[in-house]
């Protein structure tokens, strides 16, 4: 049922491009070199380890169909004994990346987590939690001094979501080192194949959050914590402390890690078009779109994976039950039959928002709307409150395969405005 992450690992050494892509990832242009190889294939391609597409159309129909079902990929490049001690070591602990996580699960347990959590995400909180992000964003950056030297990755781009995360579960501030040190350490979890070590840590930083969301749930249960929407779900008893945790350490996951580098590959990716930035100053009112246009072109997330729960028929191709189909929103997101000149940055493209950044169908990122609103926010306020703002190094990218981003935007800040 899993991905054969030891046989990809075999070909990826002995040099085969693909399995390297699939297993390592591959930054920059050569990144999309591996996607346009995979396109020129065909829309859905068989490799000996698993199926994959960079087809716009086809990746948002798997996405779609419910004949396809969630998947973790962690464990499965992991020796099997390996697997069978972790699970007896650690049985239970909430990993964003296993049953009950809602991502992890397909209708009807899925619908049922996702309505209790959609209740944190409704229109009216998501104008809430924007009102905090404008006052957060105001308040970091009033910290910074013209011509300042500073890390933008961690001393801003990481601030804004971790304590967005934080409000809507409720979550006292002092607790953001250890929100971010948790996520940080569990972002592997969403590659393949990863070392024992590096699971390992994983699997502490679980742990560690475990503890603390126990002492937070109880701390809810005596009336001792701010009342949000989430913290409600403890209250009423509807979920167990397994589906509790699981589904906020998933929250914390999701909704910080990939935003930060919405964040992050945005400061970059506007660097590196002096001309688009320009028209930004000039115009603000396109920073929503640009904002769209950030996640065409360089998605946070790269790759989603599901597994045919039956023998399946699609786009000419015979999937049988249980193969597994990796899914890359980089190559739909710069599909020429859907984006005209794919590889051009341009804020103004009239169809940016049609990306996969989100994904589609059931496990749509239920934090679309709010990762929106603090990517405007907080790249506005950025530009505008230091327009000569620029990279004194080049920047560093992150070692993860599902997530792309910067782990280092050492900038220099220039006058403040
Ligand atoms: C799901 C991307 C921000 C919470 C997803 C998925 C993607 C994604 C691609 C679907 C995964 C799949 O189908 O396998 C992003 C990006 C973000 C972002 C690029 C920022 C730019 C957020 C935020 C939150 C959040 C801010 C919450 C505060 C979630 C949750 C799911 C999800 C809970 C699982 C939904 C489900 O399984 O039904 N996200 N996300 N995300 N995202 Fe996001």
């Amino acid at each position: 049922h899993a991905i054969p992450g030891a046989f990809l690992a075999v070909q990826a050494r002995r040099g085969d491009p693909l399995a390297r892509f699939l297993l390592h990832g591959a930054a920059g242009a050569e990144r999309y070199q591996v996607i346009e190889a995979i396109r020129q294939q065909g829309r859905l391609v068989r490799t000996p380890f698993l199926w994959v597409s960079a087809d716009h159309e086809l990746c948002r129909e798997v996405l779609r169909d419910n004949r396809f079902g969630a998947v973790d990929t962690t464990t499965s490049g992991l020796p099997k004994p390996l697997t069978a001690l972790i699970a007896r070591a650690d049985p239970g602990l909430p990993n964003p990346v296993e049953p009950p996580s809602m991502l992890m699960v397909d209708p009807p347990e899925h619908t049922r987590y996702r309505r209790l959590v959609a209740h944190s995400f409704t229109p009216r909180a998501i104008d809430r939690l924007g009102d905090r992000v404008t006052e957060l964003t105001t308040r970091l950056l009033d910290t910074f001094d013209s011509d300042q030297q500073v890390d933008l990755l961690p001393a801003f781009a990481e601030q804004l979501p971790v304590a967005v995360i934080a409000e809507i579960l409720g979550l006292p501030t002092d607790a953001r080192p250890s929100l971010l040190d948790c996520g940080h350490r569990a972002a592997p979890l969403l590659d393949v194949g990863i070392s024992w070590t590096t699971y390992r840590r994983a699997i502490e930083g679980l742990r560690n959050l475990d503890d603390y969301l126990r002492d937070h749930f109880d701390q809810v249960r005596h009336g001792e914590s701010t009342d949000t929407p989430f913290s409600r779900l403890a209250l009423d008893g509807t979920l167990t402390h397994r589906e509790l945790a699981a589904n906020a350490a998933l929250l914390i996951g999701a909704g910080f890690e990939t935003t930060v580098n919405l964040i992050g590959n945005g400061i970059v990716t506007l660097l590196d078009h002096p001309e688009q930035l320009a028209r930004l100053h000039d115009d603000p009112g396109l920073w929503p779109n640009a904002i769209e246009e950030i996640l065409r072109y360089d998605p946070p997330v790269q790759r989603m994976v599901r597994i045919a729960r039956h023998d399946i028929e699609i786009a000419g191709h015979q999937i049988a039950a249980n193969d597994t189909v990796m899914l890359l929103p980089a190559g739909a997101n710069r599909d020429p039959r859907v984006f005209t000149d794919p590889d051009r940055f341009d804020i103004t493209r009239p169809n940016a928002a049609d990306h996969l950044a989100f994904g589609s169908g059931v496990h749509a990122c239920i934090g679309a709307a709010l990762a929106r609103v603090e990517g405007v926010t907080a790249l506005r306020a950025l530009f505008s409150t230091f327009p000569a703002l620029h990279l004194a190094i080049p920047p560093e990218k992150r070692e993860l395969v599902t997530l792309n981003g910067y782990r280092r935007l050492q900038a220099n800040l220039g006058a403040k405005e």
